[in-house]
């Protein structure tokens, strides 16, 4: 069967972390979050664990940005899950920001991720 390939927004941290580590026992994942040497770490460790595993910069916010992430990761293989982690906190933003990012995102990447 063809790999797809798992997209994780906030994948270097935390939860979208803890779901590439569990969801990389099933097939390849690709994390996406603003801070490259968090992606580049968080890489090593999972492939330390055996799960391939990419990384590429992210802005959920950034519509252009969510779009080259996920054609970063069809260009790996098709995509065949999203999962919406990255998140912020109230006192990370202001109230636009919070809503930018934890509101309107999810819809963005899943938006961007799927087949036209
Ligand atoms: N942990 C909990 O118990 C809990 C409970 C309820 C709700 N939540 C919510 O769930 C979300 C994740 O929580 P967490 O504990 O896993 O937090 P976390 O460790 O701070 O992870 C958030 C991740 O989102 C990424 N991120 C933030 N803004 C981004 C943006 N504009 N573009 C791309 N990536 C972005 C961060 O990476 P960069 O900063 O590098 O971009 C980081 O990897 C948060 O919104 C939090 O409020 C958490």
């Amino acid at each position: 069967m063809e790999k797809k390939i798992t997209v994780i927004t906030g994948g270097a941290t935390g939860m979208g972390y803890a779901v590439a580590e569990e969801l990389g026992k099933e097939g390849p994942v690709i994390i996406g979050g603003r801070r490259e040497g968090k992606l580049v770490e968080a890489v090593e460790k999972l492939e330390a664990q055996g799960i391939e595993a990419y990384w590429h910069l992210l802005d959920i916010s950034d519509v252009e940005s969510v779009r080259e992430f996920a054609e970063a990761a069809n260009a790996i293989y098709p995509i065949g899950n999203v999962v919406t982690v990255a998140g912020i906190y109230v006192g990370q933003a202001d109230n636009a920001g919070i809503i930018r990012v934890n509101a309107l995102a999810p819809s963005t990447s899943t938006r961007s991720s799927s087949p036209t």
